[in-house]
């Protein structure tokens, strides 16, 4: 029988993540477990590239396992694991950086955001991508789904595949193609701020907070100064364009031409933002707090996550070894 395509992606534990990471990273690799066999993973090493303090890592990897497994993610179909205990990808990893060129790795946008912000480049930051690389090749992973700034990071994983498979020419590793959100608005998601929702600008909607805080963080967006009688425009409104995300078509025409028509003010826009996300968050939010009274199960997951991870990894570093003459 031939095998389904795999579809891998992970995400960093750095943080509750947010509505952002949702629409544009969880719900789109989420949807995959249907027709994919579907890897996912809990991106720790490259955490600790920016991660300072043992015990908010430690804790933040269990929150993003959790936030995996409330959004529906079905351990029972799926692989989920931490990066951490399939160590095999650190020694893929150092093969792969052996045909990667300094070059490319200086056109990373993450190492160059992350030097022309004045921040601390340390090794990880610089072959960050390389890892990200052994992540996806050790898999055999066909599709990856992420959010657009992280599209090419998967492009570079597949020149460093091809430049491994011609010098040995050979199908040593799969090719992979990266999966991105198509509709602007979900590869892009606004903040607080209009700027994109980002939990290093602090203008997040982290997932799983209490409605009140949730709604707190809602009224803080920010908004043109037009009175409530005016009539406003919904495009240029981010209240409007997270909105957007979570409705109908009729609830996203009937608040646009209510923007349109004025007599609305921005802090009843907001209050049916907040009416509609918390219905939708509602859920997964009881499946979050389940699984918070319940840290076994969450272990057992893990565990057995990484059981299967390990041994597609163990095959498949075994044939890179024996490409490279390293067997
Ligand atoms: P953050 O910027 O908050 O640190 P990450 O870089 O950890 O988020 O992103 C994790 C995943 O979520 C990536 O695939 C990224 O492309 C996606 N993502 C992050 N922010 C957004 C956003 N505002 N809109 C759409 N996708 C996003
Ligand atoms: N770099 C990704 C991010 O910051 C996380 C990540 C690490 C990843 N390894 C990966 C995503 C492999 C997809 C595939 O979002």
């Amino acid at each position: 029988m031939a095998r389904r395509p795999r579809s891998l992606t992970g995400i960093q534990p750095s943080g509750m993540p947010h509505l952002g990471n949702l629409v544009g990273a969880m719900e789109p690799a989420i949807a995959l477990q249907d027709t994919h066999d579907s890897f996912y993973f809990i991106a720790s090493y490259h955490a600790l590239t920016t991660t300072r303090d043992a015990a908010v890592l430690r804790e933040r990897q269990r929150q993003v396992a959790m936030c995996w497994l409330a959004l529906g993610l079905d351990p029972e179909r799926t692989t989920l694991w931490r990066q951490q205990d399939v160590p095999e990808v650190c020694e893929l990893s150092w093969i792969l950086s052996c045909f990667t060129a300094h070059g490319m790795m200086e056109r990373a946008h993450a190492f160059k955001a992350a030097r022309d912000a004045g921040r601390d480049v340390n090794m990880g930051t610089f072959c960050y991508p390389v890892l990200m690389a052994a992540d996806i090749l050790l898999f055999d992973s066909d599709v990856v789904p992420v959010g657009k700034d992280q599209k090419q990071h998967v492009e570079m994983a597949r020149d460093i595949a091809q430049a491994i498979n011609h010098r040995y020419r050979d199908a040593v590793l799969v090719l992979p193609t990266p999966v991105v959100p198509t509709q602007e608005d979900r590869a892009a998601v606004p903040g607080l701020d209009g700027r994109k929702m980002s939990k290093s600008y602090n203008n997040h909607l982290p997932l799983f907070l209490p409605p009140k805080q949730l709604r707190k963080r809602i009224m803080r967006i920010v908004t043109d100064s037009k009175g409530v009688d005016e009539p406003k425009d919904p495009d240029s409104c981010t209240v409007f364009a997270l909105y957007k995300l979570f409705a109908t078509a009729e609830q996203q025409a009937d608040l646009a031409s209510r923007y349109r028509e004025g007599g609305l003010g921005y802090g009843t826009a907001k209050q049916e933002l907040f009416e509609l996300l918390d219905a939708r968050l509602t859920a997964p939010r009881e499946r979050y707090q389940a699984l918070e009274a319940s840290p076994q199960r969450v272990d057992e997951i893990l565990a057995g996550g990484a059981g299967r991870a390990r041994e597609v990894a163990r095959a498949r570093l075994g044939r890179v070894r024996a490409a490279v003459g390293l067997n």
